[in-house]
């Protein structure tokens, strides 16, 4: 599988369960990346969606603790690995990790590739962040693209590749 996310230059993702930048070509990448495949999320990201409504054209599995969560347009996993098994079947490359940073986390080691937009801004403040890649064992730089500027701020897209897979 695949996770794909922002983080600014210290690897922070979030802040009181917003976003830390509007990026509008980032998200039409996101999209045009997603769009047809699956999306694995926590419940507190699905919430931060317009409407709590799950992403269009593609299937949503939502992780939860809460057993009676219900969610029109959302299949629901009670667990890390009820959610896998509810991907068993679907190509590895239609299978997107989109967050937030507890789900990150936890389905990283299953990774295959990290689909990066790194931000060069440090979010003024921040209470979610990514694992930094550059420093965990097994993941290298696949490839990067020139700078972005959108909305006053410089990124590029970083594809990371998990080597131990
Ligand atoms: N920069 C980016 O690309 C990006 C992408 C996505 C999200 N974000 C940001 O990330 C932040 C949200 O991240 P977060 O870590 O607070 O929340 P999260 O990972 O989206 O969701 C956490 C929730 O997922 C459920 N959960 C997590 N692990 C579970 C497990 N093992 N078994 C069952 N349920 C489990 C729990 O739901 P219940 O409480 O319902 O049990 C938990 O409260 C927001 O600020 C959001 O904007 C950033």
């Amino acid at each position: 599988m695949n996770a794909i996310v922002v983080v600014d230059k210290h690897w922070a993702i979030g802040c009181e369960g917003k976003l830390l930048f509007s990026l509008p070509t980032d998200m039409k990448r996101f999209r045009s990346l997603t769009i047809g495949g699956t999306v694995i999320l926590g419940r507190k990201t699905l919430d931060t969606f317009p409407g709590g409504r799950p992403l269009p054209q593609r299937r949503n599995i939502v992780i939860t603790h809460n057993v009676d969560f219900d969610r029109e347009g959302c299949e629901v996993a009670d667990s890390l690995s009820a959610a896998l098994e509810l991907t068993a079947g679907t190509p590895e490359d239609q299978l997107w990790v989109i967050g937030g940073g507890s789900i990150y986390t936890a389905l990283l080691p299953k990774c295959r590739r990290v689909f990066l937009t790194m931000v060069d801004a440090a979010a003024e403040k921040a209470d979610t962040f990514f694992p930094n890649l550059d420093k965990l064992p097994g993941w290298s730089i696949e490839s990067a693209s020139d700078p972005v500027e959108e909305n006053g701020v410089t990124y590029r897209f970083i594809d990371y590749i998990n080597t131990k897979l």
